[in-house]
């Protein structure tokens, strides 16, 4: 099997992810799966004057959902809502330097469930996004902050 050519960056952030974790009583969860490979993601946020305050991850996921969650955490923290909703895949992929080819599809799982925690945050506060809403919406799993996700062994 050919070895996949991976920037210095995204290493950097497989191997050192940043914001890795979950947010103690967190103010809406995303959870989504990929539908190409079946890896997992979540991401929690806890939001404060429109803005992320803060952001964490967990991931069933390879390594390039590794680094683009990592590197998409610490474009948005801090962001206005706003402005977090209108992040790209491809916005991430381009801070990171760029992905193999046959791994661009991960950068999906990032920013969709980063999509996701935010239509659970404006659900929480009575805002309606239909156009947030993850795509295989469960509403007994995706808005509970009670998570099945298990730790992964990489984060
Ligand atoms: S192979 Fe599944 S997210 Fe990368």
């Amino acid at each position: 099997m050919d070895r996949l050519e991976y920037n210095d960056m995204v290493l950097e952030h497989f191997k050192n992810p940043r914001n890795a974790g979950t947010l103690e009583g967190a103010d809406a969860i995303g959870q989504v799966g990929n539908p190409v490979c079946g890896d997992m993601m979540e991401i929690s946020i806890n939001v404060k004057d429109d803005r992320i305050e803060d952001i964490r991850f967990r991931t069933f996921g390879c390594a390039s959902a590794i680094a683009t969650t990592s590197m998409l955490t610490e474009v948005v923290k801090g962001m206005r809502l706003e402005e977090a909703e209108k992040v790209t895949w491809d916005d991430v992929m381009k801070s990171l330097g760029g992905l193999p080819k046959i791994k661009v599809h991960c950068s999906l799982l990032a920013v969709d469930g980063l999509k996701a925690a935010l239509y659970y945050y404006y659900k929480k506060v009575g805002v309606d996004r239909p156009d947030l809403k993850p795509k295989d919406e469960d509403e007994d799993h995706h808005h509970d902050v009670e998570v099945n996700i298990q730790d992964s062994p990489l984060v």
